[in-house]
């Protein structure tokens, strides 16, 4: 075949991707249908991860397009700030559908960076109006990614994403230890037996610094950026006991978990455990049109606008807060996903995931596997002196044989559209065991 013609590769700085490399080897995508996408050169390539953990319910779908065609010919934007459109409080009213009983007050971002430091700012603005402003600390955990923007940096834990900006983050913040543990854990399905009493960690940190300082605790129900920490049994409602016994709000960062990944509307759902706020951002719109939103308990938002005696309440929001295009890609997206049932459909599907998944248990390379609703993190040993290196050759092999997968560190991520079937399933996971046979 000949080399399809690229365009200039030169002038964009791409986001977390080594720009050198690519752009001597690029992978390039052309368009996108259902479970595939079409590469430059021609190929089909099945989607194992859904885009960036975001296009749920499969790849163009008509609905949403012609929700997002409509809207851009009759109103392409309408200012946020002090006016309205009935589609912002509609696709409002859609989200709070789906969340936790009393989780039905919602502010509209465009990402997920921006509703994590949107929720850090609401977690302060709340405890100002209740007259404890003194509330200013913010606790995340040690691998968790909550964006780029220095909030989400600040109570992250990926040390490659702090390192560069380590000096300039917020200070009165602190990290609970991650829950990842192969002496104990490793190939656990579903979620670890072990571990639960991380969470207690979170006492020493309220004796440390005294709840009366603590705003806010932020994880990730599930840590999918850091290679798919599944939560062990016990430990998100252990977290909430102590956050709600010292008066802390407990912030489930959900934007890969919710919208149908582990098997329910989010993962608070799945898990059992109702927080104080939810993220979202990702699956809210199937990723047609940038869009994230923060879900809060109704009396969170009672407090901070009945805090305020006339004028803005809460001195925070984005220009394309509630964008026309999104509301609308953001109703018709959660249409689809109850109409066709898809949460229930992942929940369903997610018995043969996990064990097309850990299938690979005895292939080479592999020292762990763990996975949760429609998740799988296949961990490799690292080779000697080059960590990463093993999982990124895995990840290339499998773009050339046509299959799209993620990798962060040595861990393989697998994270497909909710609408997969079995036999795609069965092709996700016998690629990559092919690819780990053929390399070293
Ligand atoms: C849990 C979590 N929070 C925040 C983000 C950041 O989202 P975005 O890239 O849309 O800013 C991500 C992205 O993967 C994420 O997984």
């Amino acid at each position: 075949m000949n080399a399809p013609a690229h365009p200039d590769l030169s002038h964009l700085w791409m986001p977390f991707t080594a720009n050198r490399q690519f752009k001597a080897q690029p992978r390039m995508l052309a368009s996108a249908k259902g479970m595939y996408y079409t590469s430059l050169d021609g190929r089909q390539i099945l989607d194992g991860t859904a885009g960036l953990w975001c296009v749920n319910a499969g790849h163009c779908r008509e609905e949403i397009v012609q929700a997002i065609a409509r809207q851009a010919a009759e109103m392409d934007y309408a200012p946020g700030f002090q006016f309205g459109h009935p589609a912002a409080f509609e696709a409002a009213t859609a989200v709070a559908g789906f969340m936790p009983q009393g989780m039905d007050r919602v502010f509209f971002t465009n990402s997920g960076s921006e509703s994590a430091d949107t929720a850090l700012k609401i977690a302060l603005a709340y405890h100002r109006a209740r007259g404890e402003g003194q509330r200013t600390r913010l606790i995340g955990r040690e691998r968790g990614y909550h964006g780029v923007g220095f909030g989400g940096l600040s109570v992250g834990g990926i040390s490659a994403n702090r390192k560069a900006f380590s000096g300039a983050l917020l200070p009165a913040v602190d990290h609970l230890p991650h829950t990842h543990n192969l002496e104990h854990n490793a190939f656990s399905q579903g979620q670890p037996e072990w571990g639960a009493h991380l969470a207690d960690e979170l006492e020493r940190l309220v004796a440390l610094h005294d709840a009366s300082s603590i705003a806010a605790v932020i994880v990730e129900p599930m840590a999918g950026s850091t290679g798919v920490l599944v939560p062990p049994k016990g430990y998100l409602q252990r977290l909430r006991e102590i956050t709600e016994r010292h008066g802390i709000l407990l912030i489930f960062d959900e934007v890969i978990t919710a919208w149908g990944r582990v098997g329910a509307a989010t993962a608070a759902e799945a898990f059992g455990v109702t927080p104080d706020i939810i993220t979202l951002a990702k699956g809210v719109s199937n990723a047609a049109v940038p869009a994230g939103a923060v879900a809060v308990r109704r009396e969170i938002y009672d407090s901070v606008v009945d805090g305020v005696q006339g004028g803005i309440e809460f001195f925070h929001g984005y220009t394309y807060s509630a964008h026309p295009l999104a509301a609308v890609a953001i109703q018709a997206t959660l249409d689809i996903y109850r109409r066709d049932r898809l949460f229930e459909r992942a929940q369903a599907l997610a018995p043969a995931f996990g064990q097309a998944a850990h299938s690979l248990r005895q292939a080479r390379h592999v020292i762990d596997i763990r996975n949760i609703g429609l998740v799988a993190g296949i961990e490799l040993a690292p080779r000697a002196g080059a960590p990463g290196a093993r999982a990124g050759q895995v990840f290339q092999r499998c773009f050339e044989q046509g299959l799209m997968v993620r990798y962060t560190g040595d861990t393989i991520a697998v994270s497909p559209p909710l609408i997969i079937d079995e036999a795609q399933i069965g092709q996700i996971f016998e690629t990559i065991g092919q690819v780990l046979k053929e390399i070293d």
